[in-house]
């Protein structure tokens, strides 16, 4: 992973190869951002109107490498546009972060202004900076050879600037980013990884590993144990398979907690649809149904590394759908965990099933709220994009921390309803509901099926992840193609705020 050090406000004298400075779009063509005023001197105090001459406007995501003159310690500056100038947020430091340590790509250091910005609070620009750096330096190279890509590598050291560096306050935001970003490496690394190589096992094995290095226990039970304990749609979203299902539970416990998280993540290795099989397209991306379950895992092993003064529990119920001989078919009825019995109509509505369980696994303990996540629905999709997750639940006030913990980590979500009337369109003929109800709302409509599974009086949030999980288009900011990490950060916000509560 690339290191990330910390050094004062005259960064600009330092040597190094890229220097990241931003800009921001004012009225009169690109504004320099707070703190660079050595660097502008370097370029003779003509660097706003240069970066206008080679057409640089200052728009968000907007990358310009200029080469530096002779008195610069670096050898050529990255200019990032970070939008209006009134605008400014932690979450646009972050992103024009990831952006200009991607532009800088292929050299080995790069330094930092980004976080002297004056706009936002001090504290919240050096967390925020941090992060989108090290989001930006990522890469998946498992299964690629540089040498016959020619690919560059990510910036392997990297400088931040910020005006009390050697403080406490500053050294925890490092530590913290630093957390974060291997965190959400260790997501984005299992998202990306291919289907054939993690299967339930293998993602029940790094979850194992992975968690019990942060400190977590960590427990698994296989099919036979699934069998025994009557898992019934972890089992039968399986059973088409020839890689058995898994289900993981990850205790972190702090003696002064007051309170405990439980949280749940879809973690479908490969989804075929099974015998309602989908089309070759729609496949195409479905490595990615794990990544409820990747956020899961890393989020334990983050909030364990921060010593966080909360209990969190996390269930990764995790299962390939695939059509054989053995899966199960349109028409088959599970018996779930605990007994409630679900009609199958159709297969490729599979991640429920394993939720339902999982959830009402999770609520037997109970804690103090349980949220799950998941790669859930197309409509999620439809609904809010790429880039927004669905954020329903049965409880107001859980559902707004959830949001203001979304809005300080940076990640965009959005409150929907669970409508009464929706739960009529999961009456089954034959058994106690139904996997798939009305075609309108889709994402509602599933939200409203795993709320059967939540305990009475229970608080609980669902996020559905779907789009903003896996980004199919080009990197932009600090997010790049693939795994994306969502909603890691969202989690280990609010169990930090949960612990303060
Ligand atoms: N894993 C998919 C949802 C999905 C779609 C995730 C696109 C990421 C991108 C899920 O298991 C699924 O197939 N859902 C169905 C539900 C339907 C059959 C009720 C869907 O959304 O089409
Ligand atoms: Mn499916
Ligand atoms: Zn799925």
């Amino acid at each position: 992973m690339t290191s990330l050090s910390l050094a004062g406000p005259d960064v600009a004298a330092a040597k190094t190869d890229v220097l990241v400075v931003g800009a921001a779009k004012g009225p009169k063509g690109p504004v320099l951002a707070a703190g660079n005023a050595a660097v502008d001197k370097a370029f003779g105090g003509r660097l706003g109107r240069t970066l206008g001459d080679v057409g640089f406007v200052g728009n968000e995501d907007e990358c310009v490498r200029l080469p530096a003159p002779g008195d610069l310690g670096a050898s050529s500056v990255v200019v990032v546009g970070l939008g209006d100038a009134g605008n400014v947020t932690a979450e646009t430091l972050r992103r024009a972060a990831g952006a200009g340590v991607r532009a800088a790509a292929g050299v080995r250091r790069a330094a930092t202004t980004l976080a002297l910005h004056t706009g936002v609070d001090a504290g919240a620009a050096l967390r925020a900076v941090a992060e989108g750096a090290l989001l930006g330096a990522y890469d998946f190279t498992r299964f690629r050879n540089a040498s016959l890509t020619g690919r560059k590598g990510p910036v392997q050291s990297m400088v931040v600037a910020t005006n009390d560096p050697k403080g406490r306050a500053a050294t925890n935001a490092a530590k913290r980013a630093e957390t974060v970003a291997a965190a959400t490496a260790l997501t984005r690394d299992l998202v990306n990884t291919p289907p054939g190589d993690l299967h339930p096992a293998d993602l029940a094995d790094v979850a194992r590993t992975e968690a019990t290095k942060a400190g977590c226990t960590v427990d698994v039970m296989d099919e036979k144990a699934l069998r025994k304990g009557g898992y019934g749609g972890i089992l039968g979203v399986g059973q088409g398979s020839a890689n058995p299902p898994r289900l993981v539970r990850i205790g972190y416990t702090h003696p002064k907690a007051k309170r405990t998280i439980a949280l749940v993540g879809k973690g479908v290795t490969f989804d075929s649809g099974g015998i309602s099989i989908k089309p070759s397209a729609s496949m195409e991306a479905m490595k990615s149904d794990m990544a409820g379950a990747a956020s899961v895992v890393a989020a334990l092993t983050a909030i364990a590394r921060l010593g966080v003064k909360v209990n969190v529990t996390g269930w990764v119920p995790t299962a390939e759908n695939m059509p054989s001989g053995a899966a199960i078919r349109p028409g088959d009825v599970l018996t779930m965990y605990k007994g409630k019995r679900v009609e199958v109509l159709n297969t490729d509505a599979e991640g429920r099933l394993i939720l339902g369980d999982a959830i009402t696994r999770a609520g037997e303990e109970k804690p103090d709220m349980i949220v799950d996540v998941a790669t859930l629905t197309g409509a999620q999709i439809v609904a809010l994009g790429m880039r927004t997750s669905g954020l329903m639940s049965n409880d107001d006030d859980l559902r707004s921390r959830i949001a203001a913990a979304a809005e300080v980590a940076g990640e965009q979500l959005w409150p929907m309803p669970l409508p009464g009337e929706l739960r009529k369109s999961i009456d089954s003929d034959v058994a106690d509901i139904v996997n798939t109800g009305d075609r309108y709302g889709g994402m509602l409509v599933a939200g409203v099926f795993l709320r059967e599974f939540v305990p009475e009086g229970m608080p609980w949030a669902h996020l559905d992840i779907a789009g903003p999980a896996f980004n199919t288009n080009d990197a932009w900011g600090y997010t790049p193609k693939g795994g994306t990490g969502v909603p890691v950060r969202t989690f280990l916000q609010l169990a930090e705020d949960e612990a303060a509560r």
